[in-house]
C-alpha cells in the first residue's frame, strides 16, 4: 500500500488553549480510520486541517507527496479531499438532487447559477448516486423535508458525485438515532471500501469505531493516546482513554 497522508509534528493552539500537540501519523491508501477520544481532545481541529479549512499553527500535512498548503485550486483538491459532518451541510430549500450536483462543484456561487440549467447527463449522475444511498425516489423533493437519516443519505450522495480520494467525517452520525446512525455510518464505510477511498472519520460511539474501522486513532488532551488496529484495542485502553483522571 501507498502512503497519502502524512502528518508531521502538527500543532494548533487557540488563544492559550491547546488543541493539538505536536501530533504525528501517516495513513496508508485504503485505510478505514476511527479517530475516537474525549469532547475537546482535538479530533474536529484535526479533521479541519486534514481538509485545508485551516492550516496548523507548526508542522506540516503532505497529502500523495504535496504540501496541503500548496494544494491552493479547489476543484483539484475536491478531487482529492471531500469533508462530511454532523450538519450535513445542505441547502435545504433546493430539491435533493441539486444539492447531490453540487458535489461536482467547487462553490454555491456556481451552483446557484446552474439551478435552471440541469443536462440529461447530471441528472443520470444524480439518479445513480441517489440510488446507491437508497433515495432513488427523492430526486426532487425539497431537501429540507427529508429525515435526518436520508439528508446525511443525501451528504452521501453528494460525496459520491465528488468522488475524492479521502474522504474526512467528522461526527457523521452524531445527530441520528442509533437505528439510522448505524445504517449511515456502514453505508458510508461500504461506499468508502467499494470506491477504494481512504476515509478518517470521528466518531462517538467507540462500538461502531470498533465494528467498522480497521485502524482506531484515539486522541486525548491534544495528544496522541494509542494508534493500533482495532482488532488490539482493548476494553482497558478505552476505559482509560475515556477516563478523567490526568495521567491514567
Ligand atoms: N474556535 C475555538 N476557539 C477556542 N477553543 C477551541 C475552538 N475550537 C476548539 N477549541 C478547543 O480546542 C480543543 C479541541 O477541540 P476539538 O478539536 O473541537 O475537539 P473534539 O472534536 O475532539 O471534541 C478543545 O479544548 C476546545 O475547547
Ligand atoms: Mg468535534
Amino acid at each position: 500500500m501507498a502512503e497519502i497522508i502524512n502528518v508531521n509534528r502538527i500543532s494548533k493552539n487557540y488563544e492559550r488553549k491547546i488543541a493539538l500537540s505536536s501530533l504525528s501519523f501517516t495513513v496508508e491508501k485504503g485505510e478505514l480510520v476511527a479517530l475516537i477520544g474525549p469532547s475537546g481532545a482535538g479530533k474536529t481541529t484535526l479533521l479541519n486541517m486534514l481538509g485545508a479549512i485551516f492550516p496548523p499553527d507548526q508542522g506540516e500535512i503532505v497529502i500523495s507527496g504535496k504540501q496541503i498548503a500548496e494544494m491552493t485550486d479547489q476543484k483539484k483538491r475536491a478531487k482529492k479531499i471531500g469533508m462530511i459532518r454532523q450538519q450535513f451541510d445542505l441547502v435545504g430549500e433546493l430539491p435533493v438532487i441539486h444539492n447531490v450536483l453540487a458535489g461536482r462543484l467547487s462553490d454555491w456561487g456556481v451552483m446557484k447559477s446552474l439551478v435552471s440549467l440541469l443536462i440529461p447527463q447530471d441528472k443520470d449522475y444524480a439518479t445513480a448516486a441517489l440510488d446507491r444511498v437508497g433515495l432513488k425516489d427523492k430526486l426532487y423533493e425539497r431537501t429540507s423535508k427529508l429525515s435526518g437519516g436520508e439528508q446525511q443519505r443525501v451528504a452521501l450522495a453528494r460525496l459520491l458525485v465528488q468522488s475524492p480520494e479521502i474522504v474526512l467525517a467528522d461526527e457523521p452520525v452524531a445527530s441520528l438515532d442509533p437505528a439510522r446512525a448505524e445504517d449511515v455510518l456502514e453505508l458510508l464505510v461500504n461506499i468508502a471500501s467499494e470506491e477504494k477511498q481512504t476515509l478518517i472519520a470521528s466518531l462517538h460511539s467507540v462500538e461502531y469505531a470498533r465494528k467498522y474501522f480497521d485502524r482506531l486513532i484515539a486522541l486525548k488532551n491534544g495528544e496522541l493516546f494509542f494508534d493500533l488496529p482495532s482488532s488490539s484495542v482493548s476494553d482497558d485502553h478505552i476505559k482509560r482513554l475515556y477516563s478523567l483522571k490526568e495521567h491514567s
